[in-house]
């Protein structure tokens, strides 16, 4: 059995929703310790909802397929929707992933949180900090996932 569904393939060989939105509304980026990978989100947020998405991965096929599908789920969800994603549900739309690389599946979840916390941050928005990801502009300070 190959190791990596078609749908992963596809997703890491032709991305979708790559690269960086100038004047986003909320910009997150978490990373993993452990292998150095590092995640970033860009949102662009009107009446609550996500109207677009782009992202910037630097890091294995695995996270990258798991990026490009979770921008794809969120797009035109609302903020709540987004924020009820899991990577679970990233892994499930995806076909799977094999288990060692279940925890890239996790930045793609994080990086979602991360990017929803900076445009609370940045308008004042409160919520339960309990509940999101640090961010990191250094990996060294993310948290290991
Ligand atoms: Fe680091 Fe996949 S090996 S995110």
């Amino acid at each position: 059995m190959a190791l990596y569904t078609d749908t992963v393939m596809d997703h890491f060989m032709h991305p979708r929703n790559v690269g960086e939105i100038a004047d986003a509304d909320g910009v997150g980026q978490v990373g993993n310790a452990k292998c150095g990978d590092i995640m970033k989100m860009y949102l662009k947020i009107k009446d609550g909802v996500i109207e677009d998405v782009k992202f910037e991965t630097f890091g294995c096929g695995s996270a990258i397929a798991s990026s490009s599908m979770a921008t794809e789920m969120i797009k035109g969800k609302t903020i709540d929707e987004a924020l009820a994603v899991t990577n679970r549900q990233v892994v499930e739309a995806l076909g799977g992933l094999p288990a060692h690389k279940l925890h890239c599946s996790v930045l793609a979840e994080e990086s979602i949180k991360s990017a929803i916390k900076n445009y609370y941050d940045r308008n004042g928005i409160e919520y339960d900090h309990s509940k999101f990801p640090d961010d990191c502009g250094e990996v060294e300070s993310c948290r290991m996932v």
